[in-house]
């Protein structure tokens, strides 16, 4: 048969034209961009632009599938130009070949919504019923598949963030394989029974967004918290999106399915195209992930499993837990016994350093490995931290902590500089080893990364409750937290101490903090 695919270069276009080619099929594919024509024998077609299909060029055509649509308005492509015009347009076309097939792809459920997207859908579906065609509607719930925007944007947000916001009014959707769809349009072209009839597409699994986003994180191993947010809140992000990004991450009409939902009876579909709905199992979405490119950055800690193995593979002796207690109450009852802060702190880390390396079998030499990159994270960092630090102090004034923060500097400052400047690398080099990496990694191994970052950066001010005023304990919980979190990510001791030397030197030698 030779079949005219408009929307051949689309997601269901290019899964559709394989599997027909792969029946045997001769196929023209309509498309407007020049540079997507997945086939040899396309035709332009771009209804808005006023572009028909001049039908000497799909002569001997026999079926036509119609997989035109949008998912949002453009300037110059709106809903009624690509659903309506477009069905209005093919139609025509069917009816100057006589074609013996004409398939049109609609989408499930247009029934009660009113959205600009639903409605022209229904448009063209009664358009296409009111015509004298052998037609066939098939109406698809949300579709995914190598290419598809739905997956795609599920993956790459799971990758970029362990948070995802759903919609608080969420509704069914019926996930169905692009196979699927391909199965059915092949069926539809030599079935008779298919003639006039409309079917209803959906897959065995009915999920609800966020369930869908623990299938896709639970697949990926990337725990994922999806709270529901008011629905206004993602209607504005969906507004804002489509505004200024080429491609939002989510459109407003795709929002509107969201929220109702995307199911129906997939029951005529079985019993009459033979059809048997692939699932949107692990497997399967773990290898159509495989095919999406990581996003730029991630905001995760642990960016991928095999980040979290790195953690949990690491081989620790038995003596590694009570080494790390013996540390923190050592540096609780120090201060009691020894008054001088550096001294106090040289003696604790020079003792506890080493055996961190000698109880945790890592490997120290990659991790300090001088990388211009971890430098720079680690520099920049200083920078952030200091300027935060200074905007702390200068919120913190009505609660007098400038009293506090002169008892710090002049424990800091009870040595000469000069003596400051050389035993300050090496405290920070051994307390980065003991707290940032060791302390850090025995937690990480048992819990999440963000857990392990608060714990660690717990226990670094629960070890300095007898050092110094609150604020020296509540500076060790904040950064303490943010040092760790920056090794459990980077795995990089370099990007630790230069980060925490960069800031203890700014706090030291720069201007004072208050
Ligand atoms: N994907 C799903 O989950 C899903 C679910 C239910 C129903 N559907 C429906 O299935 C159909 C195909 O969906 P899809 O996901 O494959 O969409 P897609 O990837 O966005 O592809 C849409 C196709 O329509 C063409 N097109 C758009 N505006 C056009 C215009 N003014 N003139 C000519 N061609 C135009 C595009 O051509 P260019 O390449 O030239 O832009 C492209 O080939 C749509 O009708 C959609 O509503 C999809």
């Amino acid at each position: 048969m030779k079949i005219l695919v408009a929307g051949g270069s689309g997601f269901l276009g290019r899964a559709c034209i394989a599997r027909l080619l792969a029946d045997g099929h001769e196929i023209v594919a309509a498309s407007r961009r020049a540079s997507a024509r997945p086939i040899a024998g396309t035709v332009a077609l771009d209804i808005d632009a006023g572009q028909p299909i001049d039908p000497a060029d799909v002569g001997g055509c026999t079926a036509i599938v119609n997989l035109v649509g949008i998912a949002r308005a453009r300037p110059g492509n709106d809903f009624a130009h690509a659903h309506v015009a477009a069905a209005r347009e093919l139609v025509a076309l069917g009816q100057t070949l006589g074609v013996k097939r004409f398939v049109h792809v609609g989408v499930i459920d247009t029934s009660t919504a009113h959205s600009p997207y639903h409605t022209t859908k229904r448009a063209a579906d009664e358009l296409i019923r009111a015509s004298a065609l052998p037609w066939t509607i098939l109406r698809p719930s949300a579709v995914f598949g190598p290419g598809d925007q739905l997956l795609t944007n599920l993956v790459t947000q799971v990758r970029t963030a362990a948070l995802f916001p759903v919609p608080r009014t969420r509704g069914p959707l019926a996930l169905l394989d692009v196979d699927d769809v391909s199965d059915a349009i092949a069926a539809v072209l030599h079935r008779d029974v298919a003639i006039g009839r409309c079917y209803d597409l959906v897959g065995p699994a009915r999920l609800d967004v966020r369930e869908m986003v623990h299938a896709v994180a639970g697949a990926l191993e990337l725990p994922t918290w999806a709270p529901a947010v008011p629905d206004v809140l993602l209607g504005a992000v969906a507004w804002v999106g489509e505004a200024i990004l080429e491609r939002p991450p989510l459109a407003r009409s795709q929002l509107v399915m969201l929220q109702r939902g995307l199911a129906g009876d997939g029951a005529q579909a079985t019993a009459e195209l033979g059809l048997a709905s692939r699932p949107f199992s692990p497997t399967r979405i773990a290898a159509l992930a495989q095919q999406i490119p990581p996003p730029r950055m991630s905001l995760r800690l642990f960016p991928n499993p095999a980040h979290r193995r790195w953690f949990t593979d690491v081989r620790v002796s038995s003596a590694a837990v009570p080494w790390a207690l013996a540390v923190m109450v050592a540096m609780l009852l120090l201060p009691a016994l020894v008054e001088g802060l550096w001294i106090r702190m040289l003696a604790i880390e020079l003792v506890a350093a080493p055996l961190a390396v000698a109880l945790i079998s890592m490997p120290w030499g990659r991790l300090a490995q001088l990388r211009p990159t971890m430098l720079a994270t680690g520099l920049v960092g200083a920078a952030f931290l200091y300027i935060g630090a200074r905007a702390a102090v200068a919120a913190g004034q009505p609660f007098a902590i400038t009293a506090q923060l002169a008892l710090v500097y002049e424990a800091m400052t009870a040595i000469p500089s000069a003596y400051a400047m050389i035993l300050l690398p090496i405290v920070v080099v051994a307390e980065d080893i003991t707290f940032r990496v060791a302390i850090t990694t025995l937690l990480a191994r048992r819990t999440g990364p963000v857990a392990a970052s608060l714990m660690s950066g717990a226990a670094f001010a629960i070890a300095h409750l007898t050092a110094g005023p609150p604020i020296l304990v509540l500076a060790a919980l904040v950064l303490g937290t943010i040092w760790s979190a920056l090794f459990i990510r980077t795995r990089s001791l370099v990007a630790v101490v230069t980060m925490h030397l960069g800031f203890d030197a700014l706090v030291l030698w720069g201007p004072r903090l208050g």
